[in-house]
């Protein structure tokens, strides 16, 4: 009867631990993605798509701030190998090449306050723009792997 218990236990601590886990990749694509979305918001105005607009650039680069802030704790141990649905995962380097990883996250968050500090119009933002992709395109180079 003990053995009993304590096996169901254990399965429901199993089952516990795999929802955290999925729960996790899923809450870390949804930061991913509220990347695409913010940088996507800026670089229409860069390219003219869309009129220069103060207040939803300061809106974007908090989004992505708040982001960058923590984003090596939106990549633990415990999701190596997990991947959300979608067409992109995490690759393993994330976790064995880790040093690297952060260096690239704090890189980003570097970035994302320079920007603030110097985005004021079209112009600044024109310029910064580059920089901003290009800390997005390096990391995803090496961690971040297209299915299929
Ligand atoms: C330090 C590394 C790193 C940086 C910096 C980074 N990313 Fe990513 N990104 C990843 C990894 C790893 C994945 C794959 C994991 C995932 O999708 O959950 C990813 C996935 C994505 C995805 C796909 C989400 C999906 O639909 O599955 C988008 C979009 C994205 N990143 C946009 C950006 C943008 C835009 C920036 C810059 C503003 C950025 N990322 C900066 C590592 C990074």
């Amino acid at each position: 009867m003990i053995r009993t218990v304590v096996i169901v236990g254990t399965l429901l601590l199993g089952v516990g631990v795999v929802a955290a886990q999925q729960d996790q990749v899923a809450k870390t694509q949804l930061a991913m993605k509220s990347n695409g979305k913010n940088l996507g918001a800026i670089n229409v105005m860069a390219k003219g798509e869309k009129p220069y607009d103060q207040a939803a650039v300061d809106g974007a680069l908090a989004g992505l701030q708040e982001v960058a802030d923590r984003f090596a704790t939106l990549f633990p141990e415990s999701i190596k190998g997990l991947q959300p649905d979608g067409d992109y995962y995490a690759s393993p380097k994330v976790w064995t090449e880790r040093a690297n990883f952060e260096a690239h996250s704090a890189g980003f968050a570097k970035a994302v306050v320079e920007a603030k500090g110097k985005i004021k119009n079209l112009a600044t933002l024109k310029a910064e723009m580059p920089a901003l992709i290009k800390v997005c395109s390096n990391c995803h180079e090496t961690f971040r792997v297209k299915k299929g």
